[in-house]
Order: C-alpha cells, then structure tokens, then sequence
C-alpha cells in the first residue's frame, strides 16, 4: 500500500520530527495532540526546520510553504477516518498506548495500518488492543527523527508480511533507512549499545581507565564518541533506566554497574544538570578531541559503586577498545542466534542508528572468528557472565566459517 494520508499521534519530539518527514515526501499529515498549545508547539518546531532548510537554500521559500501546509494540526481525531497510516509517538507507558490503539482502531478505515515509535514497549501488546493486530507495526525513530537515517520497522507476532512491506515502502519513501527487527527488549540497536555503555562503567569501576582515557580509545577505533560522552548527552537517569530494563529481561549478561544508580543520588544527570561524568559548564558537550573536564566528585562516586558490586573480579589486560565492543558485538551474534535480525543488516543498523563507522560484524570478520571468541572467553573468565559467548558464535568457529554472510536466509538484493 502506498501511503498518501497519514495521522501522527503526540505534537513532541519525535511526533513533529515523523510528521515532518512525512511532509517532506509530499504526504498530508495530520498532527494531533492533547492540548493546542502542543499542538502549536510541535507545528512551530517543523516550520522553524523548514525556515533552516530554506536558509541553507536546500528548497525555495515556496517548496518550504508548500510542504509545511501538508501537515494539519489537530486535538481531535477528524480525518483520522480517511488516513493510510497512522504514527503514534505520544508518551511511553503501556496504559496509553494501549487506550491511543483502542481509540484509532475504532475510527481508522480498515485498510489503515497502526504503527508505534515506542523505545522499548511490547508491539504484540498494544496490537492486543486492537481488532486489527496484523496491520500493527513498531516503527521506531531515532531523535532527532528529522535526520537519523535509521528506523527499526518491528513485527509484533500477529504483524502481516504486508503490514511490513508498506512501512518498509514507506520509509524508503522518506528516504529512511529501514531494518527489519522482530521484536525483541531493546529491538537491535539499544540492545546493542547498552552492553557496551555498561561495560565502560565496569571497566572505569575497576579503574581500567579514565572516563577520558576509555572514550579516546573507542573514538580513536572510529566511533563518533566514547560511552561516556553518550552517557552524558542521553542523560544518567535514562541509561539506568534501560540498562535495569534489559537486565530485567535479559539477565546477566547485562548486570547493570551500580555506578549509574549513585550518580543519579548525587544529582549528576549528565548534560542537562551540568555535570554527569564531565563537566558541562555551558551545558555543552565538548567536541570530538577536545579535552574534558571530568566531573572532580565522579572518584567517590566509583569508590561507593566498587564497594556495592557484587564482585571483585579484576580484568587482566588494560583497557582496550575491544573490552567494551566485544559485549556490542556478542549482542550481535545471539540477536542473530535468535532470528531476531539478518547479518546484514546488523552493520547497517549501527551505522545509520549509532553512526559506527566500522561494520561490528566486519570489524569481528576481519580479525578473525576464532580470534574474537577466544577473547570473549578470556574476558569470560576473569570477568564473568557479560562476556559468555553466544552458542551460535562457538558453532561457527568449530564448523570453520569466518563469514556471516553464510547465515543469511535471502540474497540480500532480492529482500
Ligand atoms: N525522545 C527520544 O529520543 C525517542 C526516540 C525514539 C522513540 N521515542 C519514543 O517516542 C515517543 C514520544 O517521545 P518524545 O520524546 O517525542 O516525547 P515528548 O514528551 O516530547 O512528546 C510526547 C507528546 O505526546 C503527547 N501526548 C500525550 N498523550 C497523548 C494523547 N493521548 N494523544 C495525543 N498526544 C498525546 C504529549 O502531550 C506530548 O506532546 C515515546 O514513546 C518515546 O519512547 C523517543
């Protein structure tokens, strides 16, 4: 189904940034929220987008007003009755979405497909609310929606193939890049990027580097930033909150460091309270290779998290890279361990999702299988259960393939 008509759900964030990009590409939107004045928010966010692309003369003034008037602000649900798709990013708990899919199931036309941009919400659960599980979708954005690449298009259980095909047309038609991710905590990318931002916080516990020291060292592997820079950007009291999430679900591959818990005791949100691991004195987060100014109470805070941890395990090798992307890179393997993914587009996930310049699963190609679950192993035993190899790993180095690409179920240019 071509998408010609669509409705967004929540005038935040992520809803003005979708309804924008869906006006980019010539589709009327309608743009609902709860009150006016968000409404009117989330309009005045996209027009001053639009002003910037003018300003940069990548459209004309009158392309820019053209576009612009395709979207329609709303607080009710009129017009929702003649709409192909309809997006919801309104707030993240389950009571709401479930109440928002109620209420757009029984007013939708019965062709339209439901898609949420839910971060971690179950897909399966909010189709439950609806009679028309099969046309639910996740399609989760990443901020700001206006220029990440990425969109993780999620099947719940009862999703069609077709239901997938559409949003997966449709975000090509935004010119996105879509990666489909059976649903899963964390889907790819999170589930990905949380057991290496933990790991830093073991490795910088354990007093394997500075918070400095570990970012230089992933950024000069190729990374845009180190964990730490991320950690402060995205915010201390979010990234314990997911990382207690997918220790939750997970288990203990993903034993969160108590460190983020008395950061947040302290007050150190990060860049948004001016000081988390570093300091923000502007609330600026410095840039690529300049140096920082690492938060001065950040040494008491990793004597009281060292005495909390419920081990004194001790790496055996300095810090390197490798001790934080390993973890990155066995997520990898066991998400393709359970069909959750195809090996190729493990590396384009990361890539238009977390700008990883390097391919994860080439990056372990090139230096080898073998090489790569010897170290988690060594990791393993010295550092316990975040490094134990997923099965799949072990399989493919004892049947000698060096090579994902022999997992993959399609040639990828017939998907
Ligand atoms: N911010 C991110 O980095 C990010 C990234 C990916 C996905 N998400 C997900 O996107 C969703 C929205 O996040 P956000 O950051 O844009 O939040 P936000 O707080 O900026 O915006 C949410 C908007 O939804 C509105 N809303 C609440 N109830 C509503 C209802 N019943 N009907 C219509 N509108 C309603 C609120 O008034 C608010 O304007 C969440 O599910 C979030 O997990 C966020």
């Amino acid at each position: 189904m071509k998408v010609q008509r669509a409705a967004v759900i929540g005038a935040g964030a992520m809803g003005s940034g979708i309804a924008q990009v869906l006006s980019q590409s010539g589709i009327q939107v309608i743009l609902k929220d709860v009150k006016q004045e968000f409404v009117d928010r989330g309009l005045a966010n996209i027009k001053r987008m639009y002003d910037s692309r003018v300003k940069k003369q990548t459209l004309t003034q009158e392309e820019a007003d053209e576009l612009f008037r395709l979207i329609k602000g709303s607080t009710d649900y009129e017009g929702f009755n003649n709409v192909d798709i309809v997006i919801e990013a309104a707030l993240e708990t389950i009571e709401l979405k479930l109440a928002i899919f109620k209420e757009i199931d029984e007013i939708c036309p019965s062709r339209a497909i439901l898609a949420s941009n839910t971060s971690a919400l179950s897909i399966s659960e909010i189709a439950s609310a609806t009679r028309r599980p099969d046309k639910v979708v996740g399609m989760h954005f990443f901020n700001p929606a206006q220029f990440m690449k990425l969109v993780e298009v999620i099947p719940g259980v009862k999703t069609s193939h077709d239901t997938v095909k559409s949003a997966i047309e449709l975000c090509r038609d935004m010119g996105k890049v879509p990666v489909e991710v059976k649903e899963c905590p964390g889907f790819l990318v999170n589930r990905l990027l949380f057991p290496y931002m933990n790991e830093a916080l073991w490795a910088l516990t354990e007093g394997a580097g500075t918070p400095q020291e570990i970012d230089d060292a992933v950024e000069a592997f190729g990374l845009p930033m180190g964990p730490f820079t991320l950690f402060d950007m995205t915010g201390i009291d979010i990234c314990e909150h997911v990382n207690q999430f997918l220790y939750k679900e997970y288990g203990p591959r993903f034993s969160p460091s108590p460190l983020l818990k008395h950061m947040i005791n302290a007050g150190f949100l990060g860049q948004k309270s001016g000081a988390g691991f570093f300091i923000h004195e502007k609330g600026a987060i410095p840039k690529k290779g300049e140096p920082k100014k690492i938060n001065p109470e950040l040494s008491k805070l990793i004597e009281a998290a060292k005495k909390d941890a419920k081990t004194d395990a001790k790496a055996s090798k300095k810090f390197e890279a490798y001790r934080v992307l390993l973890p990155m890179f066995n997520e990898a393997v066991y998400a393709l361990q359970e069909d959750v993914i195809e090996p190729s587009d493990v590396d384009v996930a990361m890539e238009f999702g977390c700008g990883l310049t390097r391919g994860l699963l080439t990056i372990a190609e090139e230096k080898g299988l073998d090489w790569t679950l010897n170290e988690l192993d060594g990791y393993h035993k010295d550092l316990g259960e975040r490094f134990r190899a997923s099965w799949l790993l072990r399989k493919l180095v004892r049947a000698g393939i060096h090579n994902f690409s022999k997992l993959e179920k399609q040639p990828v240019a017939a998907r």
